[in-house]
Parts: structure tokens; C-alpha cells; sequence
């Protein structure tokens, strides 16, 4: 099932582009605008109409804040996305938790389905919602302060040899992530909710994601990191049960049923270094093509690779320490979902990039399913000459909340 839509009905913003014309023709939907505006006008577009009337597809599209899940896991992931940690403030208890939850779950609500916050400073802003998602996270210490019982997977990785973590982009007590695919929306959300968190809390740190920009390629393409390589080929389909399964947590406490875990890894990308290799270089560090992404055994991006295969020489085609090799298990538990965002942030010193992958994946648990992947790599992987994890941080993601209800609402 997804919880997408182009929106069901005229939005503010509609109404405000289109008129009382367009809301006459009753039941449009965003997709449905562009025809609207035409009957209005009695019948072909002008071409600013039409740019007007089409640019509404993407910005008024709503995903849906409340659900048994959080949306911006299962969500077809938007062009932008920021992720943002705080730290709370001394003092602030389970009542103040409480508070902070039901405000950030009021503004995440109407800022969603394109409707300004209560006291939006800057409300014309808020009108073009691009599928806004807002899915908040819980640290120990946000865990701690509720007094509640922790899942024991959630506190810092274990440490792995290939990490070069800073603190200034790892842990902390609350995750807010943003997804949209307008990054003027997501910049406004995202100030709406840190002025009213910033009684409770300051900001650790904040990390900016992108992909290719919405409609920029036809739906349902894997993304491309800036390795030029497809990644994200081999995930649970969201809305399937296998989804559920390694996702939703079915079995925890019962204050995260409905949850799921979460860790983010800033990873580091030499670009500059990996300028000096290759094609076939960079392939055989994968196991799989660049052009199309299949493995290297195969044709096509979803070919299942075979690791028997071995080339004239009798070598391996796809290496034993590529990271397909290292990073696909023999334990079917062991598997999670990847969502993850490039960054590219201005270069430092005389390196023309400071680039890499937010490195999201969502697990019902992190220990048993992520920790044994995360192992593997840091043992044999061919990519870490060229990638460094810089950040880490792991959060529990609560369930989801009805109308009238909040995100947080199980545990404080
Ligand atoms: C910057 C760092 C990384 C890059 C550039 C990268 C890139 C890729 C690429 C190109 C693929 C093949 C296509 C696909 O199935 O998506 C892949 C697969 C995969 N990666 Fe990574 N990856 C990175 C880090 C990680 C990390 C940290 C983990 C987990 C700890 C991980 C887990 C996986 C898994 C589970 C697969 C699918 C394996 C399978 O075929 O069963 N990757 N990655």
C-alpha cells in the first residue's frame, strides 16, 4: 500500500494559483490542474499557465504524516533530505518530552500537508508541501530521560578499525529527518521546527543529502552516489512483507512496536582518489558495471551475480573481497534497508571535493542485522581504500501516530 498521493483535492496554494476557475471543476487532483486551468480558460493553456499548472505535480504532492509508521522510511525517497540531530538541554524531563513531542508532531503535521505551522513566521513558504516528510528519532539519552527501557542495540557501534569518527557528526538525543523534493520547503520545515525545539534543546549537528531532482528521471530508477555507481539496487521493496520484516520491529519493547532502528554514516568519498582507477578498476572493486549496474557475472541492473564464475585464468569474476562479496550475507537476517543521500560540501585545503554518502539504513535490529554487514566491510572491502566513515550515530524511530496524536506518545 502506499501512503503517496498527488494530493486529493486543491491545496491553498492551488486555490491561490488557479482561482476560482480551477476550484470549479471539482474533484481535480494536481495531476488533474493542468486540465482544469485548460476548461477555464476555454482552451489551450497560455505557456505560463501551463508552466504554472505542471510545476504543481511535484509541489503539491502530500505524503501523509500520520500512519501506523513513520513516513520517510517506506516513502519513495525525495530529491533532498536533511537530518538533523539535537542535544537536549539539562533538565529537560519526561514532561518537558512530552511537550517538545506533541508541539514537533503539530508542526510536522500541518507543515506536510502544505499548511503553515502555528506562528509560521514565514507561511507563504509552507504552501508547497513536495511530499515534506518529517520521521522522528530517539537517542539513549532521549530514551534515558523518558525512563524508559532502552532496546539494547541502541547505543554507539562497536568500534571498526576503516573509522575516522568526529564527534561533531556523530550520536545524539533526537534525530529529526526531513525529506522533500523542494529544498526551499525543506529549509522552511526545518526552521519552523528547530525555533520551537530550541527551548529543549541545540543543535549537534545537521546534514544536507541530495539525489537527482524529482522528474528528472523516470520513476523507480535506482539512484546513482557520486561514485557514478548504482547503489541501492538490492533492497527490501517497500510495502512488501519482506519490507515489514526486516524493517518494522514486531518484537521489542513495547513503546517501539511499530518502529524501527535507525544508523546513519556519514561516509567519506576520495573522489580525487578515485579518479586515478579505472573503469574496469572501479568495477572490480564493486562486482558489478557502472553503465547499468549489473554484477559483472550478468546483463541486467537486477541479475542475480554468481560468485562461482570464474574468468580464462581462473580467477573469481566477482572478487571475494568486492564490496557485492562482502556486504551480501548468507544469513537472510542479516539484510537492511538502504535510503541513502549523497552530500557534496565545499572543498577543504587543495581537493576540489568534500563529498560523500549519508549512509541511512532502517533494521528492526541494528545489532543483529546491521553490526554483522558493518563487520564484514571493515575486515575485506575492496570500496574502503576510498571511502572513510566520519559520523555514526544510531536512533530508535518510533511508530507512527494517529490524527490527533503524536509522534513519542508510547514512550513519553
Ligand atoms: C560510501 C560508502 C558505500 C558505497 C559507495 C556503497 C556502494 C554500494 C554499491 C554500488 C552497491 C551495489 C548496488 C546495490 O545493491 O546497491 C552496494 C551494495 C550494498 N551495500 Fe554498499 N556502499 C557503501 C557503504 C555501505 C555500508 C556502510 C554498508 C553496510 C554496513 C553497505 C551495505 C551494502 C549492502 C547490504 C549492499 C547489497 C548487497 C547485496 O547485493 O546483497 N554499503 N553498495
Amino acid at each position: 500500500m502506499t501512503r503517496e498521493s498527488a494530493g486529493g483535492g486543491f491545496s491553498r496554494r492551488q486555490l491561490l494559483l488557479g482561482g476560482a476557475a480551477a476550484a470549479g471543476a471539482g474533484a481535480a487532483t494536481a495531476l488533474g490542474a493542468e486540465a482544469a486551468w485548460r476548461a477555464s480558460a476555454g482552451g489551450e493553456a497560455s505557456p505560463a499557465a501551463s508552466v504554472v499548472a505542471s510545476a504543481t505535480t511535484v509541489g503539491d504532492a502530500v505524503v501523509p504524516f500520520h500512519g501506523e509508521h513513520q513516513a520517510g522510511i517506506e516513502t519513495t525517497p525525495q530529491a533532498h533530505a536533511l537530518f538533523i540531530a539535537l542535544d537536549l538541554l539539562d533538565g529537560v524531563d519526561g514532561a518537558a518530552l512530552r511537550r517538545l513531542m506533541r508541539i514537533l508532531s503539530d508542526d510536522a503535521a500541518r507543515l506536510t500537508r502544505g499548511e503553515p505551522a502555528l506562528a509560521d513566521s514565514e507561511p507563504e513558504l509552507a504552501l508547497v508541501p513536495a511530499r515534506l516528510t518529517v520521521t522522528f528519532g530517539f537517542g539513549p539519552g532521549f530514551v534515558a530521560r523518558a525512563g524508559a527501557t532502552a532496546p539494547s542495540w541502541l547505543r554507539p557501534l562497536p568500534a571498526f578499525a576503516i573509522d575516522r569518527l568526529q564527534s561533531a557528526w556523530s550520536d545524539g538525543d533526537l534525530l529529526i529527518q526531513l525529506g522533500a523534493d523542494d529544498p526551499v520547503t525543506l529549509a522552511h520545515a526545518a526552521r519552523m521546527l528547530l525555533k520551537d525545539a530550541r527551548a529543549f534543546g541545540t543543535v549537534r549537528w545537521s546534514q544536507r543529502g541530495f539525489r537527482r531532482a524529482a522528474g528528472a528521471e523516470a520513476s523507480g530508477t535506482t539512484m546513482r552516489n557520486l561514485f557514478g555507481q548504482v547503489d541501492g539496487t538490492v533492497n527490501p521493496a517497500p510495502g512488501s512483507a519482506d519490507f515489514a520484516d526486516v524493517v518494522w520491529i514486531g518484537d521489542g519493547p513495547r513503546w517501539l512496536e511499530g518502529g524501527t532502528g535507525m544508523v546513519l554514516r556519514r561516509i567519506a568519498m576520495d573522489l580525487d582518489g578515485w579518479d586515478r582507477v579505472d573503469r574496469p578498476g572501479r568495477e572490480f572493486a564493486v562486482g558489478r558495471r557502472l553503465d547499468t549496474g549489473a554484477p559483472l557475472t550478468g546483463e541486467a541492473e537486477h541479475d542475480e551475480p554468481d560468485f562461482g564464475a570464474v574468468s580464462k585464468l581462473g580467477f573469481p569474476v566477482i572478487s571475494e573481497v568486492s564490496h557485492l562479496r562482502r556486504s551480501r550475507s548468507d544469513d537472510p537476517r542479516e539484510r537492511i534497508f538502504r535510503r541513502g543521500y549523497n552530500y557534496d560540501d565545499a572543498p577543504v585545503g587543495s581537493s576540489v571535493s568534500d563529498a560523500g554518502l549519508l549512509f541511512a539504513a532502517y533494521q528492526a535490529d541494528v545489532d543483529l542485522q546491521f553490526v554483522p554487514i558493518q563487520r564484514r566491510l571493515d575486515e575485506a572491502d575492496l570500496l574502503n581504500e576510498w571511502t572513510t566513515p566520519i559520523g555514526s550515530a544510531v536512533f530508535a524511530i518510533p511508530p507512527g501516530c494517529a490524527e490527533g496524536g503524536y509522534v513519542g506518545e508510547t514512550i513519553v
